[in-house]
């Protein structure tokens, strides 16, 4: 196959979509593919007319390319891509809307509130301890937590370094004590349960990506009912927002609370694939190699 590997663009997120996509492009030549790499710019559907491939392989994440933008080009286009369609990005890349699809169907997620960044300066939305989150960002690009013993002041004073100062809107979630799980959904299975354990502070940016920062327990080392409902709650996810390929939803777990305590906080529809990825990592768990999961997640797009 002819395989265009759409990568890096200008979200937050560029660096880690480099990542992704150079090593799913290396996989499809490992494989005999033809693989055109592409940095996607304002150029980029004549960049891929001219390719003319057989299928793109979305290896974006953020905004745009996660949030349905590139799969509405690509529908247009008449090209095949790997991932979730238009109105399944629309919807996961947005924690709130995500919410809105979600909890009516029973899946547990955490209650919270949009604040304007402004608003944090008079009062704090939500008792303390409480996340604030851009909407619609990945890999923990402007997560804050916000404690009676964080610096920030209280309230928030404007000049301290923050997500407030860059994202005018932020969600505003109660913090959920306790450990942080994921969950991979690959072929139509939920592949296993992962605990993230960073060695210190938060699962954030550098924890992610930075080797040796967080150890990855795959399988958990959690009670048989709380791996299955995160296993039920991935599926669940996964088929009522439509997400095609693959997808990676993620929790937190306050064991104190047993199965109480267990909230989905996100499904990401473009999961990473780098080398400390964890849908890779699941899928090596489940017997199929980095090489196996690539060509599994392009067979779905041509079905
Ligand atoms: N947003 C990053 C790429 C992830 O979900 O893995
Ligand atoms: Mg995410």
């Amino acid at each position: 196959l002819h395989i265009a590997v759409l990568m890096g663009g200008w979200a937050n997120e560029r660096e880690v979509s480099l990542m992704s996509g150079n090593g799913v492009a290396d996989a499809l030549e490992a494989r005999g593919h033809r693989v055109t790499r592409i940095d996607m710019d304002r150029q980029v559907a004549a960049r891929i007319a001219g390719a003319a491939p057989d299928v793109v392989f979305n290896a974006l994440h953020g905004v745009p390319g996660e949030d349905g933008t590139v799969q509405g080009m690509l529908d247009l286009m008449g090209i095949p891509y790997t991932h979730s369609g238009l109105a399944t990005s629309v919807i996961a890349i947005d924690k709130e809307l995500t919410k809105q699809a979600l909890v009516p169907h029973g899946i547990p997620m955490p209650g919270g509130r949009i604040v304007k960044s402004e608003e944090l300066y008079r009062s704090d939305p939500l008792a303390r301890p409480y996340v604030l989150k851009p909407v619609n960002e990945g890999s923990s690009v402007g997560v804050a937590i916000v404690t009676d013993e964080s610096n920030y002041g209280n309230p928030i004073r404007p000049d301290t370094e923050g997500p407030w100062r860059e994202f005018d809107q932020l969600l505003a979630e109660p913090f959920i004590r306790g450990r942080e799980l994921t969950t991979a959904v690959v072929g139509g299975k939920a592949l296993a349960v992962t605990e993230l354990k960073p060695k210190s502070g938060f699962y954030d940016f550098d924890a992610k990506y930075t080797d040796g920062m967080t150890d990855h327990i795959c399988p958990a080392e959690i009670p048989e009912p709380i791996e299955a409902l995160c296993k039920q709650y991935a599926l669940e996810a996964h088929r009522l927002l439509g997400c095609k390929g693959t997808s990676r939803t993620d929790y937190r777990w306050d064991d104190e609370q047993g199965e109480a305590g267990l909230f989905v906080l996100e499904t990401n529809t473009q999961p990473g694939m780098t080398p400390l990825s964890l849908v890779p990592e699941q899928a090596k768990y489940a017997g199929m190699s980095y090489e196996d999961l690539v060509e599994a997640i392009v067979a779905d797009a041509l079905d």
